[in-house]
C-alpha cells in the first residue's frame, strides 16, 4: 500500500529521507497509549453521531486484536510508515479493511502524538514516585538500625561536629522526598488532554473533548488548540525533576564511593551490588554508584537537549517536536534502572559502627562544644572561639586529642575550665546537645523517622491510588 498522505505526492519518497523522519524506531514503545487513546477517540465519534456504530465497532474490535497482535510481536513495524500512529492505522486497515480508515476523522498525528506522550509520560511519574518511596522505605530502615551509630559529619569534606548516622540518611530521605513531591504536583499538568486540538486549529466535526478526557482519565483538557500541540513543557518538566533525582542519587552514590573506600571503610556494600577487577583479584568495586554518578550527565544532557530543541520552535507543530522522545525514553530508562539498584543496595549495605566511632574519637569535631561551654561561663562567643583554637592548636603539636587533655592542661589557655569538660566532650552527648527541631540529638532524629514513616505510609496509599487513576 502506498502512503497514507500520498494523494498530494507524485514521486516515491527518497529512501535516505524515508529513514531519516521516520520515528518508529522508538516511538513504537507507545504503542500501547496509542491504541488507548484511538479507542476513546473512536468512541466519542460514535457517541457523536460522526461516524456509525456498525464502523465505530468494527474500528474498537481491529484496535483490540492489533494490540494483541502488537504485544506478540506479530506486527513488524516498517520504516516506510515512518512513526507508530501510522503503522498502526495501516495495520488496523489491513485487518479491518477501508473502514479503518475512518479512525482519523477529526483527528491530526500532532494532537494524536502529544495525547500518547501525556499517557505515557503519567504513567511513569506514578512508578517513579513508586520507586523512590522504596528508595526512601531503605532508607529509613537503615537509619533505624542506626540511631545509635555516630559519625563525624563534615563541611568543606574536614570534620565539623559528630551526627548520627541515621541523621546523615535522612537527609537523603527528605531529598527524595521533595522529589516526590515535585512529580506528584506535575501529575495534574501532565494529567491535560490535547486530542481535539487537531493539526492546530482545533476541527470541523462536532467532537466532544471533554467526553474523551473523562474516558481517558484525564482531569482536564488544554485549553487553546495551538498550546495543546506545541507543549512540551511536561517532557521538560519530567526531565528537570528527573535531574534532581539523579542528582541526590549522585551525591549518594558519591559518599558511598568514599564510604566504601579504605580510607574511611565506613560502609561495605554488598557483594550483589559490586563487581571485581579483571587483574587486581583484591579488588571490590562499588559499579553501581559509580555507574549512577556517571549516568546523572546523561539525563542532564537529554533535558538540555529538549529545551534546546523548543527554544525557537514557532507554534504550532514542527517536526523537531519529534525529537522529545528518545531523550525522554532515555531518562526513563535510566533512572528506573539507578532506583530499581539503590533501594536493595542500601538495605543491603553494612554499616561499620566501630570504625565510625573510631573516626569521631581521633578528631576534634567535638571543639565547637568546648566552645560552647565557655560561652556558658559568660565568655563572648568571639573569645571563646580564639581559645579553643589554641587549645586545638596545641593538641595538634603534642599529638593528643581533646579529652587526652588533663584539667590542668586546659587551665592553661582558660580558668573558666572545669571537670565538667570530660562530659561535655563525650561524642554521645555532643550529640545529644544538638536537640532541637530538625537537629541531631537521639530523639529529634527519632522523631524524624516516626514523621517520615506515617509519610512513606501516604505516599504508598497515593501510588495506589493514582497507578490505578493513570491505567
Ligand atoms: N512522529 C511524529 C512525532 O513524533 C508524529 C507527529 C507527526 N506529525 C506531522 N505532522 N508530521 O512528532
Amino acid at each position: 500500500m502506498s502512503k497514507l498522505w500520498g494523494g498530494r505526492f507524485t514521486k516515491k519518497t527518497d529512501q535516505l529521507v524515508e529513514e531519516y523522519t521516520a520515528s518508529i524506531e522508538f516511538d513504537k514503545e507507545l504503542a500501547q497509549e496509542d491504541i488507548q487513546g484511538s479507542l476513546a477517540h473512536v468512541t466519542m465519534l460514535g457517541k457523536q453521531g460522526i461516524l456509525p456504530a456498525e464502523d465505530v465497532e468494527a474500528i474498537q474490535d481491529g484496535l483490540h486484536r492489533v494490540l494483541q497482535r502488537i504485544k506478540r510481536g506479530e506486527i513488524e513495524f516498517a520504516i516506510a510508515d515512518e512513526d507508530i500512529h501510522m503503522n498502526i492505522e495501516k495495520a488496523l486497515i489491513d485487518d479491518i479493511g477501508a473502514v479503518g480508515g475512518k479512525l482519523h476523522t477529526g483527528r491530526s498525528r500532532n494532537d494524536q502524538v502529544a495525547t500518547d506522550m501525556h499517557l505515557y509520560l503519567r504513567k511513569r511519574v506514578v512508578e517513579f514516585v513508586g520507586l523512590l518511596q522504596k528508595l526512601q522505605e531503605a532508607l529509613v530502615g537503615q537509619a533505624r538500625e542506626n540511631l545509635d551509630t555516630i559519625v563525624p559529619g563534615y563541611t568543606h569534606l574536614q570534620r565539623a561536629q559528630p551526627i548520627l548516622f541515621a541523621h546523615h540518611l535522612m537527609a537523603y530521605v527528605s531529598m527524595f522526598g521533595r522529589d516526590i513531591e515535585r512529580l506528584q504536583d506535575s501529575y495534574k499538568r501532565i494529567n491535560t488532554l490535547p486530542l481535539g486540538a487537531g493539526a492546530l486549529a482545533g476541527t470541523t466535526f462536532p467532537i466532544d473533548r471533554h467526553f474523551v478526557a473523562e474516558q481517558l482519565g484525564f482531569e482536564r483538557v488544554y485549553e487553546n488548540s495551538l498550546d495543546a500541540v506545541s507543549d512540551r513543557d511536561f517532557i521538560v518538566e519530567f526531565l528537570s525533576h528527573a535531574s534532581l533525582v539523579m542528582m541526590h542519587l549522585s551525591r549518594l552514590s558519591e559518599e558511598l564511593i568514599l564510604w566504601s573506600s579504605t580510607e574511611f571503610r565506613f560502609v561495605e556494600l554488598d557483594d550483589a551490588f559490586c563487581t571485581g577487577s579483571s587483574i587486581m583479584p583484591q579488588k571490590k568495586n562499588p559499579d553501581v554508584p559509580e555507574l549512577v554518578r556517571g549516568k546523572t550527565g546523561r539525563v542532564y544532557g537529554d533535558l538540555i537537549g529538549l529545551l534546546t530543541v523548543l527554544k525557537s520552535l514557532p507554534l504550532a507543530y514542527n517536526k523537531d517536536m519529534q525529537e522529545d522522545k528518545e531523550g525522554m525514553f532515555d531518562t526513563v530508562r535510566t533512572m528506573q534502572g539507578a532506583l530499581q539498584l539503590f533501594a536493595p543496595m542500601i538495605a543491603t549495605m553494612k554499616v561499620n559502627k566501630q570504625q565510625m566511632r573510631q573516626a569521631v574519637n581521633q578528631d576534634f569535631s567535638n571543639a565547637t562544644d568546648i566552645a560552647d561551654f565557655l560561652v556558658g561561663k559568660g565568655l563572648p562567643f568571639r573569645q571563646a572561639h580564639e581559645v579553643i583554637g589554641k587549645t586545638v592548636l596545641y593538641c595538634i603539636e603534642n599529638n593528643k586529642y581533646l579529652l587526652d587533655l588533663t584539667l590542668d592542661e586546659f587551665k592553661q589557655f582558660s580558668p573558666l575550665f572545669d571537670d565538667r569538660i570530660y562530659q561535655v566532650l563525650q561524642p554521645e552527648q555532643v550529640v545529644n546537645a544538638r536537640n532541637v527541631y530538625g537537629g541531631t540529638a537521639t530523639i529529634q532524629v527519632e522523631a524524624a523517622i516516626g514523621r517520615a514513616e506515617q509519610q512513606l505510609a501516604q505516599t504508598a496509599g497515593w501510588v495506589e491510588e493514582y497507578l490505578e487513576k493513570s491505567k
